[in-house]
């Protein structure tokens, strides 16, 4: 007991007298992807944009705060056991979502989280005052290591999701073609209105994904379109994510869309997006052999 005390406060005192984490020269702009709707693309779009831009050259962290750790299935990359974990850095013991990153498999991209603990963590943070502001603080030097942060949310509007709706600079809401879907989307943008006028955050509506667009039910999805466009106008992005059973597929193998299937409807829709998200985000990128490229040139169309 009397151990356990002495090492809490030699813990604390380490925190409060510990350096400043060294500031990087960059500034990260910071994306989250959410809604309160599950099953809808989140994770796909998230390591796919992640991975886009990290392929174009930008320094990206991408940070799962989901519990259900989809991104490191989506990846192959579990944290280690020992490893320092992001439900450290949101209970106070790390300061910094830096502390928390480890190198992916993939070229400038680091990632961050995906503990199925941060279920408990939520809990936790339910008693804390400011439980919203956790992760933009641990955010403060990280964003200066980073050219993009791009964060995962779980389907709800929960402590953790709002955490992520007060660090990101801009949110994209992807969504499926389904009536019920709408709801969803209606369910987060009415959390970004109270984000920005209760919590006084300068959160911005990069725009809304349709993912999961089934070009064979034509009648019903141009129903269901019509009327995100009639209620969101501008918002909806222009390029719309295909059903493609290469994204599962390539889920199932641990590979993002690009590696699995680089020819997949999938991969040029997400390949698109990437340029689209960095173009209204105004970042800078390099130009990378675009999968329609290779269409172009008669390359055959996976499934
Ligand atoms: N464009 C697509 N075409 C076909 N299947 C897709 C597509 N996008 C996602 N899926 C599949 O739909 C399922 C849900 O996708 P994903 O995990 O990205 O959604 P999510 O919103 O993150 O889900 P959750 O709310 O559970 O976190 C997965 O099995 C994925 O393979
Ligand atoms: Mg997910």
């Amino acid at each position: 007991m009397v151990l356990d005390l002495r090492e809490r406060i030699a813990h604390r005192l380490k925190t409060l007298v510990a350096s400043p984490m060294p500031r990087g020269d960059k500034a990260a702009v910071t994306l989250a992807i959410a809604s309160s709707k599950g099953g809808v693309g989140k994770t796909t779009t998230a390591v796919s944009l992640a991975v886009g831009l990290a392929r174009r050259g930008l320094k990206t962290l991408l940070v799962d705060l989901d519990p259900q750790a989809h991104v490191a299935a989506s990846l192959q990359s579990d944290v280690a056991p020992g490893q320092p974990a992001l439900a450290d850095v949101l209970t106070g013991k790390l300061r910094e979502v830096l502390e928390a990153a480890r190198r992916s498999r993939f070229a400038n991209l680091d990632l961050a989280g995906s503990e199925k603990i941060l279920a408990e963590t939520e809990t936790i943070l339910a008693a804390k005052i400011g439980k919203e502001l956790i992760l933009d603080g641990a955010l403060a030097a990280t964003r200066s290591h980073y050219d993009a942060v791009v964060i995962d949310c779980p389907p709800n509007l929960g402590t953790l999701t709002l955490n992520a709706l007060c660090a990101a600079d801009f949110l994209l809401v992807p969504t499926d073609m389904s009536v019920l879907a709408l709801e969803g989307v209606g369910d987060i943008l009415a959390a970004v209105d109270t984000v920005r006028s209760r919590l006084g955050r300068h959160l911005e509506i990069l725009g809304i994904l349709a993912t999961r667009v089934d070009r064979r039910a034509t009648q019903v999805n141009g129903a269901i379109e019509q009327s995100f466009a009639d209620l969101y106008g501008d918002r909806l992005m222009a390029t719309r994510v295909p059903a493609s059973s290469a994204v599962n597929k390539a889920h199932l193998a641990g590979k993002p869309i690009f590696e699995f299937a680089r020819h997949s409807p999938a991969a040029i829709a997400y390949d698109a997006l990437t340029d689209e998200v960095a173009g209204r985000l105004g970042l800078a990128v390099m130009t990378v052999p675009a999968a329609a490229t290779a269409t172009a040139n008669g390359a055959r169309l996976a499934p």
